[in-house]
């Protein structure tokens, strides 16, 4: 499918990098695409970034059919840019889309839109330590219709937007806690999506946890509320008795992070051994009484690696790694950007170059 190309006529003036924070910046064009039943995904374009005009009676106002990605874009030294796992994202869109009874997409066409896109905004992509061109494409459903069935036309599009770490905290550990009240999804439901629902029940959690000090809350399972899920914005994993650990994601109520993925063919590359299990919140306090419970960290998109420095449950604290970055986070974090940035190696083919 063509894609037309429309540039803008103002361009906008470019934040300090030091300024950007995660999320609030958003580069010159986005790329749209609509589909109808009969005529599937057509009308590919590459506009000014801007608003968008959809009736107030869009499906995704009222019943939330949307799903969404996040990926990133990194400069590398040599002033390049390259891409990591991006048809993973696309593929996991798709699963989402599937779930949300949403069309899917052909995912080597969303790869090269998107590298049309980087290019034509490759000025946005931050050239300082750290800082990388976070990618979020979405799926709305945009049927003008309050009758709750499924939507009939949906809009896919893709928006840029250079950051800096997503914890003001930057790798200094984070401190969390087990949500004892609120759960995020249960089994047959739409945890293993992206989708913005699981997002928006969580929000009332992520405000309490504001106000505590805290960055984010560990989510237990939806039916018998004891086994560790994932944070709000990644994955976990644990270092108990000297065993890397993370919950299984096939219960369906996980999301199938890509960098816990890449972080398990890291790890497993390594020679390390990790377990895919189910790990309970008493689990996690008997093995911290017993001294075996060592380090946690989370992963993520927009987190890279993120070493958690203290886990609250209820009113039981259990300090990690004397608050400081634990040694296999530092690992695998210098690895993993290594890769990203191309400072180091891709033994596995992860990295999609750009321009
Ligand atoms: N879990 C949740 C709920 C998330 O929002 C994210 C971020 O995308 C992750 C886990 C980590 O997934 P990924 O590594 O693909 O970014
Ligand atoms: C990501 O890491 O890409 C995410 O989607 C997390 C998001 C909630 C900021």
């Amino acid at each position: 499918m063509e894609i037309k190309v429309q540039l803008t006529d103002h361009p906008k003036a470019k934040t300090p990098d030091s300024e950007l924070g995660f999320g609030r910046v958003f580069t010159d064009h986005m790329f749209t695409m609509d589909w109808d039943k009969e005529n599937g995904w057509h009308n590919a374009q590459i506009v000014p970034f801007g608003n968008i005009s959809l009736s107030p009676a869009c499906n995704v106002f009222h019943y939330s059919q949307e799903t969404f990605e996040g990926l990133k874009a990194y400069r590398t030294a040599d002033g390049h840019i390259q891409l990591f796992r991006p048809e993973e994202n696309f593929k996991r869109l798709n699963n989402s889309n599937a779930r949300l009874a949403m069309p899917t997409l052909d995912v080597g066409f969303c790869v090269e839109a998107l590298k049309k896109l980087i290019e034509i905004d490759q000025a946005w992509v931050p050239y300082s330590e750290g800082h990388s061109l976070y990618i979020r494409p979405f799926c709305i459903g945009t049927e003008p219709n309050l009758g709750a069935h499924n939507t009939t036309t949906v809009k896919f599009l893709i928006i840029l937007s250079p950051v800096g770490a997503y914890y003001a905290s930057g790798l200094n550990p984070v401190s969390i806690y087990v949500e004892p009240r609120y759960v995020r999804a249960v089994r047959g439901g739409t945890g293993f999506a992206k989708t913005g629902g699981n997002y928006a029940a969580s929000m009332l959690a992520q405000e309490e946890a504001d106000a505590q000090g805290f960055s984010q809350v560990l989510w237990l399972d939806g039916v018998e509320q004891k086994y560790i899920e994932e944070v709000g914005a990644m994955n976990v994993f644990f270092v108990i008795g000297g065993k890397i650990m993370t919950p299984s994601i096939t219960h369906g109520s996980i999301l199938p992070g890509i960098t816990r993925k890449s972080v398990i063919e890291l790890l497993r590359h390594w020679g390390y051994e990790v377990e895919e299990t189910r790990i309970t919140v008493d689990d996690l306090m008997e093995a911290y009484k017993e001294g075996k419970f060592t380090e946690m960290f989370g992963t993520g998109t927009a987190a890279v690696i993120s070493p958690v420095g203290l886990l609250r449950y209820k009113d039981y604290d259990m300090k990690l790694s004397d608050g400081k970055i634990g040694e296999l986070s530092q690992k695998l974090y210098d690895e993993l950007t290594g890769i990203q940035w191309g400072k180091r190696p891709d033994p596995f083919g992860w990295i999609v170059p750009v321009c």
